[in-house]
Parts: structure tokens; sequence; C-alpha cells
């Protein structure tokens, strides 16, 4: 179980970073070139938001049954002074809840604006803000604090 969560959550991630490119992309040219706000961009504000929820599901329950957390929890004196401890004791969690808590609110936001101009530009900074968040939290292999594979086998 853990070992298929684990690998379905880095597979989620190749989910959510095209989603969230597309999304900034159609929002900046929508802003800038005065298109209007189409059914079809309506349905990538909500593929997007839906995509990042659903990863942050597989994380709340991967946070529940991770040797790594476990260990975080119950020896937090130790772990908390371990890089890669604490990056997922509390860091990665953290920063991924607040970049979906900021994609969520630009979402609403987008959805309560009238205007299509003001819809894009919501869409784009609202949205730009949680990509870079994810980008900071996601463990890369070339990362400083927690490096994890581009691609975890099944
Ligand atoms: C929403 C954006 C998120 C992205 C893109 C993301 C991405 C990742 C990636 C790429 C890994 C490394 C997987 C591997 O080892 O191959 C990881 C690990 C992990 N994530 Fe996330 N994550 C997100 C949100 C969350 C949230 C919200 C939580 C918890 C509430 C969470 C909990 C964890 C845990 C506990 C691990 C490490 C598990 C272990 O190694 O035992 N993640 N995440």
């Amino acid at each position: 179980m853990y070992t298929i969560l684990l690998a379905t959550h880095s597979l989620v991630r190749w989910l959510i970073l095209p989603s969230l490119l597309f999304a900034i992309q159609r929002a900046f040219r929508g802003w800038f070139s005065g298109k209007s706000f189409s059914p079809f961009d309506e349905t990538v504000r909500l593929a997007t938001v839906a995509v990042t929820n659903i990863q942050v599901s597989f994380g709340l329950v991967l946070y529940a049954i991770s040797p790594i957390t476990n260990y975080f929890s119950h020896n937090y004196q130790v772990a908390v002074n371990v890089g890669q401890m604490r990056f997922f004791g509390i860091e990665h969690v953290l920063m991924m809840i607040i970049a979906v808590i900021l994609i969520s609110i630009g979402s609403v936001k987008v959805k309560n604006k009238s205007n299509d101009k003001e819809k894009f530009k919501t869409m784009a900074i609202w949205f730009t803000l949680g990509l870079l968040l994810v980008l900071i939290a996601i463990p890369w292999p070339f990362s400083p604090v927690a490096q994890r594979p581009f691609f975890r086998p099944f």
C-alpha cells in the first residue's frame, strides 16, 4: 500500500505541473490579448484545482502511513534537526498545503469575477504563486534539502 501510494504521489506531480503551466499560459494569454473566458478555460480552471486536491488527499494518507513521518512524529526532538526528516515532516506538507490553498482561493475568485480580463488576471496571478511554491516544495533529485527521483517505479 505504502509503495504504491508513494509511486502514485510521485507520478501525480507530472499531472499537476503541466496542468498548472497550461492554465497559467492560457491565463496570461487571455489577460493580455483581451480574449473572452471560454467554457474551455473554465474546464482548465476546475481540472487544475481537482488534480491538486487529489494530490493533497494522497499526501494526507501518505503522511499517516509513511515510516519517515511516523518516525518524525514519534521522535520530534531528534528528527526536527535532520534535514530530510524535517522536510517531509513539516516543510513539504506546509508549503504544498499553502500552494493548494492559493490555487483554490484563486479559482474561487475567478468564478466570482464578472469581467473576463479580471478572470484571466486573477487566475494568472494566484496560479503562478501556487506553482512557484509547488516547484520549491517538490523533493527534486537536485534539491539541496531532500532528494527523490523524477519517477518512482510501482
Ligand atoms: C500538492 C502538491 C504535492 C506534490 C506535487 C507532492 C510531491 C511529492 C513528491 C514528488 C514526493 C516524493 C515521492 C518519492 O519519494 O518518489 C513527495 C513525498 C511526500 N509527500 Fe508530497 N506532494 C504534494 C503534496 C503533499 C501533501 C499535501 C502532503 C501531506 C499532507 C504530502 C506528503 C508527502 C509525504 C509524507 C511524502 C514522503 C513520503 C515518504 O517518503 O515516506 N505531499 N511528495
